[in-house]
């Protein structure tokens, strides 16, 4: 064990206390009456003997260890991790929403429903869909949403022999997990030499059985999907749907509506684009827009707005139900809904802008020193591959593990799966230019270290607290049990 985890774990003393309690001032019971001998601890409980003072700095000095967006630069490609506006804990903190309970009366509840009626607006203003539900609670579940949704379409028409979903090499795990999930069959369609979805091999896929496709625009490379159009008439003249996995959507902010380009479902990260904390610090929310065909089948309850007053409308007979508990997690469609109006369209046009430069600006910094796969002008990530290091014995996960000890979060790494060794950036529109200068100079370091000292980067990382752990057992096999000796 190392000195510092020594300092943290093994600070117990005993007889120390860390609260101090006035005498007991009503009569003690016997101690059977109260707890039947038969429970009754024959050993005191191990506990750590603390004082207040070693528990404050215990819990600080464990919170100074971790990475947080608060703290550090944090490139993780795909997960937009941007900045948190401080004002948004705020407005959702406010005692109007956050001590309201979900049983409560509309008549008691209208300012809520109302922001939720009124969020809505702006989803279906801003991505171009002619209706939102607001219930699933992150990504995934929009996605599982969505393909309920395509499957009870296909049945209302009588279709039932449309088994299959079609998606891109490229995409994130979730998609084929969401499809599978609800019974699709997944087919595999291939990426062209420029990272983009192959037309020939898409046509080749269809079939009367395709119930439809679910892609990723700009796709898990960062790249936009430029046939987006006729990729969308191709399924829907073989009759199948267009899924869009809307996580990119910071990409697309105020510049391009999915509905527009022929989507017919499409859901939000609105703990991404729209900057809910996420990743250990919030939950999720993943609204799911849809297009006009497709409206019966959302779920239910639904706020709908009758004259002046709001309601929650269970009244659509042909709703799959609900997919969450009470409404979806309203404390994060409270942040979004202020950043939205604190942004306006302008400033959202902003965020795409600055979101798409940033990673222009990084991947051109970083172009002589790492591979870059595919070389055109990205949205607002793009992937890396570490192949030329990892011929000088160097891989991309020692990279990502040396880039700790420069102080920097390392980049999502080895997806999306076509990359060999990928490296995926996405800094964000909320980063200045002298971090992405100094995150590039790091990369560039290490990439000079992997020629001419491999070991420093093998080896790494050196100034963590704690070195290179065993992830995968970390996250199947938690313990999270501290045994005092
Ligand atoms: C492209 C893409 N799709 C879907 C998801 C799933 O979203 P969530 O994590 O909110 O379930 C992610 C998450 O990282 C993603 O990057």
């Amino acid at each position: 064990m190392s000195q510092q985890e020594k300092l943290i774990f093994e600070i117990s003393s005993s007889g120390r206390r860390g609260v101090s309690l006035p005498p007991l001032d009503v009569p003690r019971k016997p101690l059977e009456e109260m707890i039947p001998t038969k429970f009754q601890r024959k050993t005191p409980p191990r506990l750590p003997e603390v004082s207040e003072l070693d528990v404050v700095r215990h819990f600080t000095r464990l919170s100074q260890l971790n990475y947080s967006v608060d703290t550090h630069f944090y490139p993780l490609g795909s997960c937009t991790m941007k900045y948190n506006p401080r004002v948004h804990e705020e407005v959702a903190g406010l005692e109007g929403f956050s001590r309201l309970h979900p049983y409560q009366p509309p008549e008691q509840t209208q300012g809520m429903l109302e922001l939720l009626y009124h969020f809505s607006e702006l989803v279906k203003e801003i991505c171009g869909m002619p209706e939102f539900s607001l219930q699933p609670a992150a990504g995934a579940h929009g996605e599982l949403l969505g393909m309920m949704l395509v499957r009870a379409y296909h049945r209302k028409r009588g279709e039932t022999g449309r088994k299959k979903i079609i998606i891109p090499d490229s995409a994130h795990g979730t998609n084929p997990a969401s499809a599978a999930l609800s019974g699709f069959e997944v087919i595999e369609v291939k990426s062209d030499s420029h990272g983009l979805v192959d037309l020939e091999d898409l046509r080749r896929t269809m079939s009367p059985e395709i119930a439809g496709m679910m892609i990723t625009n700009p796709n898990t490379l960062g790249l936009f999907e430029k046939d987006i159009v006729t990729i969308c008439n191709i399924l829907h003249e073989a009759g199948g749907l267009v899924y869009c996995d809307g996580a990119n959507m910071n990409a697309l902010l105020g510049r391009v509506k999915p509905g527009a380009m022929g989507i017919d479902l499409l859901h939000l990260n609105l703990h991404k684009t729209f900057t809910g904390p996420h990743g250990g610090g919030g939950p999720g929310s993943g609204p799911l827009g849809v297009s006009e065909p497709l409206r019966p089948f959302l779920p239910v309850p639904r706020v709908k707005k009758e004259g002046d007053t709001y309601i929650w409308d269970y009244n659509y007979p042909e709703t799959i139900g609900r997919i969450k508990a009470f409404y979806g997690h309203i404390g994060v469609i409270i942040k979004a809904y202020a950043y939205i109006l604190s942004l306006g369209t302008e400033g959202l046009m902003k965020v795409s802008e600055a979101a798409v430069l940033n990673a222009n600006f990084l991947r051109k910094k970083l172009s002589n020193f790492y591979d870059l796969p595919y070389p055109e002008v990205c949205m607002h990530e793009f992937v890396l591959s570490g192949r030329r290091q990892k011929k000088q014995g160097v891989t991309t996960l020692d990279i990502a593990k040396r880039l700790l000890d420069y102080d920097f979060y390392a980049p999502t790494i080895y997806f999306p799966l076509i990359v060999e060794e990928a490296l995926m950036i996405e800094p964000t529109e909320t980063e200045s230019k002298q971090t992405l200068e100094a995150f590039a100079e790091a990369l560039i370091k290490i990439a000079k270290e992997a020629e001419s000292a491999p070991d420093r980067v093998k080896g790494a990382p050196f100034d963590t607290p704690v070195r290179r752990l065993d992830e995968v057992k970390a996250a199947r096999e938690p313990n999270l049990h501290w045994n005092f000796p």
